[in-house]
């Protein structure tokens, strides 16, 4: 495949990515430091930290490792709360035109219908992400594992905003029929993006120490890095085949090129990264870039 896809723009809806390549959601993004500094790289859009209504300060120290080949994090949706996020914007929007997307994964069902509805009413932002895929907060599951809550949470917000500049995050699926189900339930809804996956669910990975990598969650956390771009690639080759004409951002395990290459084939159009970022920081967008 051509280098020059990568460097390619392209549009979801009327929102044009200056390349294939930017930032996951949780990865340098969460302060105004780390935004800036995303601002300043290559990245083609930028996307913040998944936003609460109110800033959180996330769950215990250590609650991120990695290795080789995996990462390892409880991060417990620690952010500023959704109006940081959203005012944040109109700083963004004075330095770049890069796109800017606020990832929601609002604590309890509702109170993502009340940040979506509150974003509403600010300029700076071009997408929002619904992310129903956190594995982190202890005493929750996933939405996106719960298909009629899912169903039930789109019908709601759908029913009471007129916004169609929403994308959604999903977990990885690992059966052919939970991929099905919920291509079924995006079909009912003008769902502008997808972006698949988030960090495959509560691993479990030891330190050097024989001990526990994180703290929070007894040690669980959700799995990121090399180890994941299989499922990575399975998800977003499935939901393209369900839903050809649905934008895929592919997303777990991009650590270079051929990786990146690899997601576009099977059926991406524009490549997260993650892990990688976390460990290199934003100089890395010049080596998928060049
Ligand atoms: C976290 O903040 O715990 C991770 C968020 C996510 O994986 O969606």
């Amino acid at each position: 495949m051509e280098q020059s896809i990568l460097n390619s723009p392209f549009k979801i809806k009327n929102v044009e990515f200056h390349n294939r390549i930017m930032n996951a959601s949780g990865c340098n993004c969460t302060t105004s430091e780390d935004l800036l500094e995303l601002v300043s790289s290559r990245s083609g859009g930028i996307i913040s930290k998944s936003c609460t209504y109110e800033y959180r300060v996330g769950n215990e120290m250590p609650r991120y490792y990695d290795n080789d080949v995996l990462s390892i994090n409880s991060t417990g949706l620690a952010n500023n709360g959704y109006e940081f996020y959203a005012k944040y914007g109109e700083t963004i929007k004075s330095i770049t035109n890069k796109p800017y997307i606020i990832s929601v994964a609002g604590i309890k069902y509702r109170e993502n219908l009340k940040i979506i509805n509150k974003l509403q009413q600010y300029e700076n932002h071009d997408l929002i992400e619904l992310n129903l895929s956190c594995p982190n907060i202890i005493g929750k599951s996933q939405i996106g594992y719960d298909f009629e809550a899912s169903d039930e949470l789109l019908r709601c917000l759908y029913e009471n905003i007129d916004n169609h500049n929403i994308g959604l995050k999903l977990p990885p699926y690992f059966d052919m029929i939970h991929f099905e189900n919920m291509a079924d339930i995006i079909k009912k809804y003008p769902i502008c993006y997808l972006t698949c996956i988030n960090s495959l669910g509560n691993g479990f990975v030891f330190n050097e120490l024989m001990e526990p990598s994180i703290v929070p969650n007894n040690g669980f956390g959700g799995i990121g890095g090399s180890v994941i771009k299989p499922f990575g690639l399975a998800n977003v080759r499935k939901f393209h085949e369900l839903l050809p004409t649905m934008p895929i951002i592919g997303c777990g395990g991009i650590t270079n090129k051929q990786d990146a290459y690899e997601y576009i084939k099977s059926g991406a159009s524009l490549v997260q990264i993650g892990t990688q970022l976390i460990k290199t920081g934003p100089e890395l967008f010049d080596m998928f870039l060049t």
